[in-house]
């Protein structure tokens, strides 16, 4: 694709045949010192990783990428990242595929109703300053296998549309996206990336049940704050804001 019409993202590339995790490769460059906007992408990672400690399945097919940031706001909007490249990644999937994607709080994309793009967004941070954020993203593309704990919960994009994807068209039209929202941010804050969210959103209006480490509780999804926290009014009618844990749809 031509990087001409991009700014920050993609100011450096480092692309790998095989790795072990790009987010991993990514906070060493970050290291380094590799500037704003530096993207790693691999065509198969054997020790990727996924939220909460999970593995990440990634064989050949996929787009298994991470991008550095440096932005200049304070940690505490660091999460809103995530949500900014939930929005990016399911507009780039519906703009270059038809597909209708959707995202599942609080950053899951989903579409058929299974997972086809994971996010794992780490930051470093020191007093109120970030030094760096790697966002890292996984789509299912291309790839076919699954291994047996994920066949009904994981879906690839070429399964849903039963032909094969152009890869280059979808990462392209993702960084566009990231760094449209990423300026935007920088500039004027996420009120537009929050309103795209919310209209993508699959669990706002609905009764969820959600996951935490040592308990399951109802309400339903109302909204999410200004720090990207979900708002779920539970059955006594008090408001309770959600920061992590696992989101079920009832
Ligand atoms: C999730 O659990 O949903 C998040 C999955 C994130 C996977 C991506 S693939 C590229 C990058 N490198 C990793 O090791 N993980 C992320």
């Amino acid at each position: 694709w031509s990087k001409s019409d991009l700014t920050v993202l993609g100011s450096k590339i480092y692309y790998y045949s095989i790795t072990g995790s790009t987010n991993e490769d990514a906070k060493k460059l970050a290291r380094e010192g590799v500037p704003d906007g530096t993207l790693v992408i691999a065509e198969k990672q054997h020790k990727a990783r996924g939220r909460m400690g999970r593995a990440w399945n990634s064989p050949d097919g996929g787009l298994w990428l991470s991008v550095i940031l440096r932005p200049n706001f304070v940690p505490m909007d660091a999460p809103k990242l995530t949500i900014m490249t939930a929005v990016a990644v399911t507009e780039a999937i519906i703009q270059t595929t038809g597909i209708h994607a959707e995202i599942k709080w609080p950053n899951d994309i989903l579409a058929d109703g299974k997972k086809v793009c994971g996010i794992l967004t780490e930051m470093s941070a020191e007093m109120d300053a970030i030094n760096h954020v790697i966002i890292g993203v996984g789509i299912n593309v291309n790839n076919n296998d699954f291994p047996d704990e994920l066949k009904g919960i994981g879906t690839s994009l070429k399964q849903i549309k039963g032909e094969n994807i152009n890869r280059l068209a979808l990462l392209s039209a993702l960084l566009k996206k990231l760094e449209y929202y990423y300026i935007k941010a920088e500039n004027e804050g996420f009120h537009e990336v929050f309103e795209k969210w919310r209209s993508l959103c699959i669990n706002l209006g609905k009764k969820i049940n959600i996951t935490g480490k040592n308990d399951v509780f109802e309400g339903t999804a109302i909204d999410i704050d200004e720090f990207g926290a979900l708002l779920v009014r539970t059955e006594n009618g008090e408001v309770v804001r959600v920061l992590s844990g696992d989101v079920s749809l009832r």
